[in-house]
């Protein structure tokens, strides 16, 4: 599977959308992306809607995933996917470890690292993610936390593996709440995971390192986010629902890399 070029723009598009509504937001976001080439679009929809819209958006460049995986093949596992059965719908990529698994359905950093594993040995692309809740950040335990998770989450894979993951920071208390990191928040906690990278697989690794930046991003912030350094795309929640938003989002990440 290759991976993504930079900036990687993602739409998470959580419990929203019936097969139909995404047909039609897909073939949306197909229409205005032919305007901007050169991001990669990764979209996400719900279970039920992912061979709808990977039909939809066949031959456009844009790409499909899915938002949770199972770490088993086959079995019984009621109510959980495994990575065949997502391959075979049409996803390159999955979620992994996203805030609201964590917090409703309690994933651990344990269950991110089987998980990883598996969409991995069946060539699907983990974007796992990492991120603090309000209360770490107050208790000046951002960093720490980020730490243990990366190193839990996907730091025991060997460096061929870890080139095949995407990393998305995503501070628990912006997302969904219309309070975006500042470029300097999100800058910050992004250069520290890349360092982190380079010392765990090398300089090499870390320059190819994809960490997008998640929550509240909007069309109105992601110009002044993109811009930092190491923030290299989004994954964006509500404004992915929309086609204009989000294809804007795309927009302001593509002017930030040409400036
Ligand atoms: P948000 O969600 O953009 O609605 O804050 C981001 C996410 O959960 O991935």
């Amino acid at each position: 599977m290759n991976m993504p070029v930079k900036p990687v723009i993602a739409g998470n598009w959580k419990m929203h959308k019936t097969i139909e509504e995404a047909r039609e937001l897909a073939a949306t976001i197909v229409s205005g992306y032919s305007r901007l080439g050169r991001a990669s679009i990764i979209l996400f929809p719900p279970f039920t809607a992912i061979r709808e819209v990977r039909n939809t958006v066949s031959g456009s460049g844009i790409r499909v995933g899915a938002q949770n995986v199972f770490w088993e093949d086959r079995g019984a596992f009621t109510g959980e996917i495994s990575p065949p059965q997502l391959k075979e719908a049409g996803c390159e990529f999955v979620i992994i470890g996203h805030s609201e698994r964590r917090q409703f359905f309690h994933e651990t950093d344990e269950t991110v690292r089987k998980k990883t594993l598996a969409a991995l040995r069946h060539d699907l692309i983990p974007v796992v993610c990492i991120g603090e809740t309000l209360e770490e950040r107050d208790r000046n335990l951002t960093l720490e936390r980020i730490k243990a998770q990366l190193e839990t989450g996907v730091f025991s894979l060997e460096e061929k593996d870890f080139r095949r993951v995407v990393i998305a920071y995503e501070p628990i208390w912006a997302i969904g709440t219309g309070r975006n990191a500042n470029p300097e928040q999100a800058e910050e906690v992004h250069a520290f995971i890349r360092d982190l990278i380079a010392s765990r697989y090398g300089k090499n690794a870390a320059d190819c390192a994809i960490i997008l930046y998640g929550g509240s991003v909007k069309p109105d912030n992601a110009f002044s986010l993109a811009r930092e350094k190491d923030v290299d795309g989004f994954l964006v929640g509500g404004a992915s629902l929309d086609a204009g938003s989000f294809l804007a989002i795309a927009g302001e990440a593509l002017r930030a890399g040409e400036e």
